[in-house]
């Protein structure tokens, strides 16, 4: 795979974490006047990637985005989009995207807890879960993205036995996701080690995590049974 000189696009000044409110959905934003990422209904697949079709990779809460490059280009005939709150980061993973002219990936500035009305049902691959949640203490169990409502969104866009892979080196953080996959029973999940992780790339924080002897785990939910009815309110 050609490495990618990452040092030819410096980097601008990032926040660590965005406004706390971007982490929730825009119809429970009152009112306020804020920078929220917009909404998206329906997107034109022909603006977004070269070859005008719809991602078959999703990575939810790309980061920097050293992942879902690396990973179009070592899938060029696959689609990947990355979904990032931190406008600056977006802008940066597009310009190093454009710099490499790598056609297959692109990164959008959207909140994944708006769901994902402009993708079809079952027609993505994988979805890439990795380390995203800033909530990490027990009581913010309602701030995290993780939601049933969520779940069931990415249950909705896999294809039958689509995988979603998740990392997370946050315990409460895996406690509550273990919770949420049981409670909506539309995947067969288990943690799975080094040697069974079929991902060919890193993420940046899980590079962060092994730099630092930081212990995380790695799990892979394979799409199961049928769309569950929800009861949202
Ligand atoms: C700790 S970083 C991990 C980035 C990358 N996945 C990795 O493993 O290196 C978490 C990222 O998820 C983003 N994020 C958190 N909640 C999000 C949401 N609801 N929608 C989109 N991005 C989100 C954050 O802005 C942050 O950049």
């Amino acid at each position: 795979m050609k490495a990618i000189d990452y040092k030819k696009y410096p980097l601008p000044r990032l926040r660590h974490h965005a406004n706390p409110v971007l982490y929730f959905p825009l119809r429970q934003q009152k009112g306020k006047k804020l920078r929220y990422p917009p909404l998206i209904e329906s997107l034109n697949w022909k603006d977004v990637f070269v070859n005008g079709e719809s991602p078959k990779y999703l990575d939810v809460g790309c980061g920097l985005g050293k992942f879902m490059i690396e990973m179009a280009v070592l899938n060029p005939s696959v689609n990947i989009l990355g979904f990032e709150v931190r406008s600056g980061a977006v802008d940066w993973i597009n310009r190093v995207i454009a710099g490499e002219k790598i056609p297959n990936a692109k990164a959008l500035w959207y909140s994944a807890v708006n769901c994902f009305p402009f993708i079809s049902d079952e027609s993505v691959e994988k979805i890439f879960y990795f380390f995203p949640d800033p909530w990490i203490k027990k009581r913010h169990n309602k701030r995290r993205a993780f939601s049933l409502e969520l779940l069931d969104e990415l249950h909705r866009v896999l294809k039958p036995s689509g995988t979603l892979y998740i990392m997370t080196d946050v315990a409460k953080l895996d406690e509550h996701q273990r919770e949420v996959l049981a409670q909506h029973s539309g995947f067969s999940y288990s943690y799975v080690s080094t040697n069974d992780w079929d991902l060919h790339v890193r993420t940046n924080q899980e590079e962060f995590c092994i730099r630092k002897n930081i212990p995380f785990i790695r799990m892979i939910c394979v799409k199961s049974g049928k769309k569950i009815a929800l009861n949202l309110p």
